[in-house]
């Protein structure tokens, strides 16, 4: 953006708005760290992959600090420095969030643990394999190393950091191979899970592992941020709801107070017909106009169908 030549006070515009990112996500990562400070840890391979994630994403926050200054992002456009950059933020803010998270919910999906030594093992090579990648692309950024180029003369000294960072790329390799070993091995092998082996407080953890494909028989009440943790005398569960047709609780939108049921509408093909209608029509549009007419006439009939006033939809006291 910087680089494109904007005007002075676009420019300045979009430094100021890169800048104040900076402060929501340091909100964010202050709530992470209260979230954990208040909390009782307890160092399982999903907790490492959250440390990981903060840890990364903090430095890649400071990179795209630096790179929303002007004068400096003149300088480092274009190079490695901002391939540095935006893995520390992808990698760091997307890939080991979805490894922690995966850990976390994996005995959740299969019904067995994961292996927590193998988990650490792969955690520590992915961990070390991301710096040591990504961590030279900083400095060789800044020496001027430009993005998007194959190769590089070898007199310009780029070389060790380069080979550096390609160490880093196959311990992040051996350590996806590891992470995928420990997913097949404990699958089929891991010990039983059970519903809640973490004795987690939400209320996925309530369903048995893997959850049965309707969830809850009976939909259980929620009086507090911690369901699962709340003593079993305050736990309840929905009640006076029809089972032969599909009747939700409508509650109160502040303190969840039942007011009412309602009844939805059951399984029909029409939305499917407007769906497949619009698809290939407005697709067949991009080769000829006339195909507008047929995303139309079919789209159409599935809408009228769908919207249909065959009975007002109920809500009963
Ligand atoms: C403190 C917050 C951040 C700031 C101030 C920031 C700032 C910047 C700036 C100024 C650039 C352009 C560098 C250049 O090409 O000259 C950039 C590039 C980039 N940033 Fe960030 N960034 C931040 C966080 C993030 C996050 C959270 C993500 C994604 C998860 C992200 C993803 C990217 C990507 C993918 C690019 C490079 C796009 C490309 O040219 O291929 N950034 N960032
Ligand atoms: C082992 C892992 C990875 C390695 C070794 C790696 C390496 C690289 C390198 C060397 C470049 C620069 C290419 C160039 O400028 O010539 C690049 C570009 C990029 N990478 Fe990665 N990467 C990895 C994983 C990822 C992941 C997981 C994401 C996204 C979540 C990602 C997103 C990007 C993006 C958006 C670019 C910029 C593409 C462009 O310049 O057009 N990378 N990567």
């Amino acid at each position: 953006m910087f680089a494109t030549g904007l005007p002075q006070i676009g420019e300045a515009y979009f430094t100021a708005a890169s800048m104040m990112i900076g402060i929501t996500s340091g909100i964010q990562i202050f709530c992470w760290l209260a979230t954990m400070w208040t909390g009782r840890l307890r160092l399982t391979t999903a907790t490492h992959f959250v440390f990981g994630f903060i840890f990364i994403f903090v430095a890649g926050g400071l990179t795209g600090l630096m790179l929303a200054s002007i004068p400096l992002d003149l300088q480092s456009h274009d190079t490695y420095f901002v391939v540095a950059h935006l893995h520390y933020v992808l990698i760091g803010g997307a890939l080991f969030p979805l490894f922690g998270g995966f850990h976390f919910w994996f005995p959740k999906f299969t019904g067995r643990m994961i292996d927590e030594r193998l988990g650490k093992i792969s955690f520590w090579l992915l961990f070390v394999g991301f710096n040591t990648t990504f961590f030279p692309m900083h400095l060789l950024g800044l020496h001027g190393m430009t993005r998007r180029i194959y190769t590089y003369s070898p007199e310009l000294g780029w070389g060790n950091a380069n080979l550096t960072a390609t160490i880093g790329a196959f311990t992040i390799a051996i350590g996806g191979i590891v992470f995928i070993a420990n997913v097949l091995r404990s699958r089929r092998s891991g010990p039983i899970a059970g519903a809640d082996p973490w004795d987690a407080a939400t209320l996925e953890w309530a369903a048995a592992s893997p959850p049965r494909p309707y969830n809850f028989a009976l939909l259980p009440t929620v009086t507090s941020g911690a369901p699962m943790w709340t003593p079993p005398e305050d736990r309840g569960v929905v009640t006076g709801m029809r089972p032969d047709r599909r009747e939700v609780l409508v509650t109160t939108l502040t303190e969840a107070q039942p007011t009412q049921r309602m009844v939805l509408p059951g399984p029909t093909p029409w939305p499917f017909l407007a769906a497949f209608g619009f698809t290939i029509g407005l697709y067949g549009s991009v080769f000829a106009f006339s195909w507008h007419y047929i995303a139309a006439a079919l789209g159409m009939i599935g809408l009228i169908g769908w919207f249909w006033p065959r009975r007002p939809l109920e809500i009963e006291p």
